[in-house]
């Protein structure tokens, strides 16, 4: 929750650990096993950050986060944790405001939020080909396609469009080959096929040239709070591709689009990512080089990225490096596997005199957790062991009508493109 003007996300035996609103561009992490408390650590941080005026983006795997558009209810072991977190006092006086927050729906399939859609050329041939699982080659082959397309300023719009193209190309082969590089039957082949199950898996929706501007994301309600807009992907996820790389699309046109902003008191817009770690798999190094070059400058551009994983030794060392906040739940040690990860986790965190930090990564409680978030010069601080604050607003996951209903509300004007 917000607390004079910084972000108290837990508390530790030297009182309030603080998240630096000044700080929260310099990325983040959130590790820790299964059910240990990462996405209820999240919805904290989501919270503060829309009540500074933040909005803020959230992918919601496991339809646990709905809950953001009503206020949350006092429970025994809520009591038992805000006095733990020194937010109430031990004869209950004090106070912890319940509250709901602005949240906009969104679903690439339409189905459980608004529509996100954006053209086969805005992908981009580097996105689009991870996202169709193509080949090196392959991948040069689409290359060669988007060019042909730019020099002749052919629509590439939806997958009519992109079927359309590679058809052209393939027809004419020859010629391109020549002039632009080797096009061979065989890759149009492969990348026809790719394109067909895509389609076969409901991918299509997702082109159209109806683009959505997420630049419009960036907006504050009438009180000021900045907008939550949560991702519905439960069924995106199925397909990891597809969804990863729908993650990697966005931030790209942020990136693209947002203007060189420098430090400022608090970003325009911070993303949460989970299951981070499918952001990187099958990655070629030129995506690789990408990513790890939109994440490290795209700080300037006042959005924070945080992404959420079960062990940080899953993210790439270059862009876990560029994590400076970082909170880390428990992680179980059963395997020498396992208890190499926690070595791992452990040291990167700056060391606490007063605990052992491995120790401590395998005895953590249920929405506990070790917590180091960059100072006002922007260095790690100490790492502190800390109690995660409930969220304000309702932990579990709406009913289907609420959730309709939230929709029809949605200020969509706002961000639909009519
Ligand atoms: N800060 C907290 N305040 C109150 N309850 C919490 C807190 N953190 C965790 N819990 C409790 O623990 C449960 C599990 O937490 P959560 O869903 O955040 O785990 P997770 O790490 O996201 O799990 P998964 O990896 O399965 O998604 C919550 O439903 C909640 O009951
Ligand atoms: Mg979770």
């Amino acid at each position: 929750m917000l607390h004079e003007g910084k972000i108290w996300v837990g508390s530790g035996v030297n009182g309030p650990v603080y998240l630096l609103p000044s700080m929260a561009n310099r990325h983040g992490l959130i590790a820790g096993a299964t059910g240990t408390g990462k996405t209820v650590t999240l919805k904290v941080l989501a919270e503060s950050f829309s009540d500074l005026g933040v909005s803020v983006f959230l992918s919601d795997i496991k339809s646990d986060l709905s809950g953001m558009v009503r206020p949350g209810t006092m429970n025994e072991s809520l009591e038992k944790r805000l006095k733990r977190c020194g937010v109430l006092e031990e004869d209950g006086s004090g106070t912890f405001d319940f509250k709901s927050y602005p949240t906009v729906f969104w679903d690439v399939y339409g189905e459980q939020g608004l529509p996100i859609r954006t053209t086969v050329r805005g992908m981009g041939p580097m996105l689009l080909s991870r996202m169709l699982g193509l080949n090196e080659t392959q991948t040069g082959v689409m290359n060669i396609a988007f060019r042909v397309a730019n020099d002749y300023n052919f629509r590439l719009d939806d997958i009519m469009d992109l079927k359309c193209l590679i058809a052209y190309v393939g027809e004419h082969a020859k010629d391109y080959t020549i002039n632009y590089g080797n096009v061979s039957v065989a890759s149009i082949g492969a990348i026809q096929r790719s394109v067909a199950m895509l389609e076969d898996q409901g991918g299509d929706v997702f082109f159209s040239n109806r683009k959505l501007d997420i630049s419009k994301w960036i907006a504050r309600d009438e009180h000021n709070k900045g907008y939550i807009n949560i991702l519905a992907a439960d069924r995106l996820f199925n397909n990891p591709l597809m969804y990863s790389t729908f993650l990697l699309w966005m931030l790209t046109e942020l990136y693209n689009y947002l203007p060189e902003r420098g430090d400022a008191a608090a970003p325009l817009i911070v993303f949460f990512f989970d299951e981070a770690h499918l952001m990187f798999d099958d990655c070629s190094k030129a995506l690789m080089d990408k990513i790890e070059q939109i994440v490290r400058l795209i700080r300037s551009k006042g959005v924070g990225v945080y992404f959420i994983t079960q062990n940080p030794t899953d993210i790439p060392m270059d862009i876990l490096g560029q994590l400076g906040n970082r909170v880390q739940h428990a992680l179980r040690a059963y395997t020498p596997l396992d208890q190499k990860a926690v070595k791992v986790a452990a040291q990167t965190f700056r060391t606490n005199p007063s605990f052992d930090t491995e120790e401590a990564i395998t005895t953590l409680k249920t929405g506990e957790a070790l917590m180091s978030f960059l100072d006002e010069h922007g260095a790690p601080n100490v790492v502190e062991r800390a109690t995660v604050l409930p969220p304000q607003s309702h932990m579990g996951p709406i009913s289907a009508e609420d959730r309709n209903r939230a929709i029809e509300n949605s200020p969509m004007w706002r961000f639909l493109d009519r």
